[in-house]
């Protein structure tokens, strides 16, 4: 329910829109004074009053009722207490019955939101700076699929372009069947590191890589065969990481996908008089919108990464129809879809303003927690695996006994990764340190997980009550009351704004609110039998909302920890 909407609804203010007054409802600094206030100070000159008689006379219109239970006027403030039983009471029932759809909703039905996320380049490593992307992208899917969007997720694979001709080239001259096939995107990266070595001393190389991109692209039977077989093997090497983050594509229609599906972008361009040349190139000129200039086409002919997302955007918009198709790259690339988008724009597409950057900032490694040489990628596999690997050294020095360490490990080692990714706003840059991610009493994934075990254990030993009557609450069962009860919204404004990183605070919030009922009021050991069963209940309403939650990020609770 939102109270904030039901009590902006009762007071009427001459002249004032129910909007403003709602907007203008806050929480007052302290509980005792009311849980929602109304500061009186604005209406001051419309009503030519002092704010003091306007909350006085205001007080004197607004009854109590099964919600409100209390109004008070207090120096130009409208206070309100809400009725906490019957809060208290709708927010665990709404929990308890809707179960791991507690927080969905059906609002998207009928829409297709396309998420482009992970996207990685073909034979280049997957590294560190992709795990934004892939996890930003991986909660943005299921969030949207949990209001009842249909998600589209989709791998805009980077495997087009003249380094897939390098690679043949080198492969043929260094290459061995079996290192390859053992070694997957390590070893194809290490041809290609090679190649751009080589060739510095021998330019006749580049000419033979162009030659050989040129075949691809006219069908030649082997040139194929060998980038089918580079795109396999990184595909099939990567499909590890994305299942330990629970990563999934509804496509992979890559860049190279579109190799035949620009030609009518490019004539549609030419026919509304977009194109104009420069220096060669076939561009569309962005100058009156402060950018520079588009290019579409090559001084050669051939076509650009801008190219290739124009014919995917339109693809796209003809496949799925989409409501909005976001893009989650890195800032970096914020001239580019800035560009693109405007050339669509331009060419009239009415459904341009659906395409979203959805820009993020970068992730570095502390440094000297891993070789971070210049140059030396940091391999994302790598780092996931060192989470786990100091996951389990802590759990076994915190817990010798505990059952299925190497299980636990994971969830935690994993899921430290993603929500130490997850946690601050998308668009600032992150410093990754393995102690930060892994500290348990930090606002951290491990943190909430331990909180969940704790919870659990406490319904394990206690069990889960059939029903529950409320008994006189404590401010620590209201506050915790309070925090779960926002999930619905938090997971809605997640999605409005791109930012799984709500969902993430929520869950420690949460887990910070339990921690404080947990040592501040006894459950098992209640004071009568009718409040151990509503702690109980709390707890399990607690725990629910926590896994629906990590549920969202992607990330698994131990039962045990
Ligand atoms: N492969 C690109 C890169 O690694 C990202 C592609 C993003 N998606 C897109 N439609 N441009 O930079």
């Amino acid at each position: 329910m939102d109270y904030k909407k039901y009590i902006s609804e009762k007071i009427k203010v001459e002249g004032v829109s129910s909007e403003e007054i709602y907007e203008s409802i806050a929480l007052p600094p302290n509980l005792e004074m009311g849980d929602y206030a109304l500061p009186c100070f604005k209406f001051a000159k419309v009503l030519r009053k002092s704010p003091v008689m306007i909350a006085e006379s205001l007080k004197a219109t607004i009854a109590t009722d099964e919600v409100i239970s209390e109004v008070s006027a207090v120096n130009g403030y409208l206070n309100f207490k809400i009725n906490k039983n019957g809060f208290v009471r709708a927010t665990l029932d709404k929990i308890l019955s809707q179960k791991d759809a507690f927080g969905s909703s059906n609002e998207g039905e009928g829409k297709t939101v396309c998420i482009d996320y992970s996207s990685i380049n073909i034979a280049k490593p997957f590294h560190i700076g992709h795990l934004s992307t892939t996890v930003l992208g991986g909660a943005l899917y299921r969030i949207f699929n949990f209001l009842g969007y249909k998600a589209v997720g989709i791998n805009h694979l980077g495997d087009y372009g003249t380094q897939f001709g390098k690679l043949i080239s080198a492969y043929k001259r260094w290459g061995d069947k079996d290192t390859i096939e053992k070694g997957g995107i390590r070893a194809l990266n290490e041809l290609y590191v090679r190649f751009h070595k080589e060739a510095e001393e021998h330019p006749e190389y580049e000419d033979e890589a162009r030659a050989y991109f040129k075949k691809i692209e006219q069908g030649d039977k082997e040139c194929l065969a060998l980038f089918h077989w580079f795109k396999d093997l990184t595909l099939k090497d990567v499909q590890k990481i994305y299942e330990m983050l629970d990563i999934r594509f509804d496509s992979y229609a890559g860049e190279s996908f579109y190799s035949d599906k620009m030609q009518p972008v490019v004539d549609e361009l030419k026919e509304k008089g977009l194109l104009t040349e420069s220096r060669g190139a076939q561009v569309v000129d962005l100058e009156a919108y402060g950018m520079t200039p588009c290019i579409i086409l090559k001084s050669d002919g051939s076509s650009l990464y801008a190219t290739r997302d124009m014919a995917a955007a339109t693809y796209r918009k003809n496949t799925y129809d989409f409501y909005k198709c976001l893009y989650v790259v890195a800032y970096q690339q914020n001239l580019h879809f800035k560009q693109f988008f405007k050339v669509l724009e331009l060419m009239g597409k009415d459904w341009a303003k659906d395409l979203v950057h959805v820009a993020y900032g970068m992730v570095s490694l502390e440094e000297g927690t891993m070789s971070t040489r210049k140059g030396n990628v940091v391999f994302l596999e790598d780092v996931i695996n060192k989470c786990i690997e100091k996951a389990y050294t802590i759990l076994n020095e915190k817990n010798p006994d505990l059952e299925n360490k190497e299980d636990v490990a994971k969830k935690v080692g994993v899921g430290a990764v993603i929500f130490g990714a997850l946690y601050n706003s998308k668009i600032k840059d992150i410093v990754f340190s393995y102690d930060k991610v892994l500290n348990f009493d930090g606002e951290t994934s491990v943190y909430v997980q331990y909180t969940c075990a704790r919870a659990n254990s406490v319904l394990q030993k206690g069990g889960v009550p059939d029903s529950y009557e409320i008994p006189a609450l404590t401010s620590e069962e209201i506050e915790l009351v309070k925090a779960i009860s926002v999930f619905p919204e938090t997971v809605r404004s997640a999605a409005e704004k791109y930012e799984p990183s709500y969902i993430a605070r929520f869950a420690v919030d949460v887990a910070q609110k339990f921690n404080k009922f947990y040592f501040d009021c006894k459950i098992l050991a209640a004071e009568d039998e009718k409040t151990k069963n509503f702690r109980l209940a709390l707890t399990n309403a607690t725990m629910q909302a926590l896994k629906n939650a990590f549920a969202l990020l992607g990330i698994g609770i131990p039962d045990k920890m």
